[in-house]
């Protein structure tokens, strides 16, 4: 068979099979894309060169086999095929860490202006990094950056550093494990963080996908919001004056104005799609640092 011809019949099999999309690409098309990169060993523009390109009964076999695997163990493809790819780079991806999803990829994209100016030297810290793909992928683009890659889980550490190593940021990015801030010291002028922020109730109903990553990158107590409104609590300490906190909970934007109604969040416009990113100075946290605390001793043991 042609590969045009495996790419349709493999399409139309995940199309119709109850699986969920959306752990890094959102259609079966982006999924067997990937798949057919991973089996065939080539990337991107090799695939799209290999349209009229037969293959073999071997590589179709083992198309079959991953496929199966998918819709049966309904495990996400970038698992599968054990990469995935944001803000235009191939990360490593296996069940340590979540898969890279974030709309963080557009502010990347925008340099984070006008916020902060990543073209001067700047010092970064990507809190909850996971695979480390947000903290890496601004190491990458504005090379002036030094970026520590903050997380609590040792295995999530450990894909992060395999993924400096394979992007070759050595220089640019340290590995840190530290529960959120505790073990972290100096100023940072840009904090970027995507932290657990699902609630429980919240978790048991998601699609079987969702089960294989790490559940502690997902679950947050209390609605979801105990460790984003930590890190609000938090961050200011380890901000430069004129530093700035970005914060992501997803569809959990709401829930976080409802439970701090005198806060004013400023939740970032996307073009691309996603959401729930706010924004806040150093002096826009202090100004409503009481709020958090007051959050935190009512809600949090
Ligand atoms: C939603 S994932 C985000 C991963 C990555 N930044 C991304 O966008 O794909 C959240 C990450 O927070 C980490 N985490 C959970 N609790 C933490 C804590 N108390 N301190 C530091 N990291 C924590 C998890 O191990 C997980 O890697």
């Amino acid at each position: 068979m042609l590969l045009k011809e495996i790419f349709k019949q493999t399409v139309d099999e995940l199309s119709h099979a109850d699986v969920f999309h959306g752990h890094g690409v959102e259609i079966a098309e982006d999924e067997v894309v990937l798949l057919l990169m991973s089996v065939l060993d080539v990337d991107f523009v090799e695939l799209n060169e290999m349209t009229n390109t037969a293959i073999n009964s071997p590589q179709q076999a083992k198309i079959q086999a991953v496929l199966q695997q998918r819709i049966q163990q309904k495990i996400p493809m970038a698992y599968l095929v054990g990469f995935s790819v944001f803000a235009g780079l191939k990360f490593k991806i296996d069940e340590r860490a979540l898969i890279p999803r974030s709309p963080f990829v557009e502010l990347i994209d925008s340099g984070f202006m006008p916020w902060v100016d990543l073209s001067k030297p700047a010092k970064v810290m990507d809190l909850c990094t996971g695979s480390g793909c947000i903290g890496l992928a601004i190491a990458h683009y504005f090379s002036q950056c030094q970026v520590d890659l903050v997380d609590l889980s040792a295995a999530a550490l450990e894909l992060a550093k395999e993924n400096t190593a394979q992007l070759e940021l050595d220089s640019q990015c340290h590995v840190i494990q530290s529960d959120l801030f505790d073990s972290m010291a100096g100023q940072y002028d840009l904090i970027v963080t995507n932290p657990p922020y699902v609630a429980e109730e919240e978790y048991v109903a998601l699609p079987q996908e969702y089960s294989h990553e790490p559940k502690m990158a997902l679950v947050s107590r209390f609605q979801g919001m105990e460790i984003p409104v930590k890190i609000l609590f938090q961050a200011p300490d380890y901000l430069s004056d004129d530093g700035y906190l970005f914060l992501e909970v997803g569809y959990n934007d709401q829930v976080l104005s409802e439970i701090l109604p005198e806060v004013a969040f400023n939740w970032i416009d996307f073009t691309v799609g996603g959401q729930g990113i706010c924004v806040f100075s150093r002096s826009d946290l202090l100004k409503y640092r009481e709020s958090f605390k007051q959050f935190l001793e009512k809600h949090v043991a």
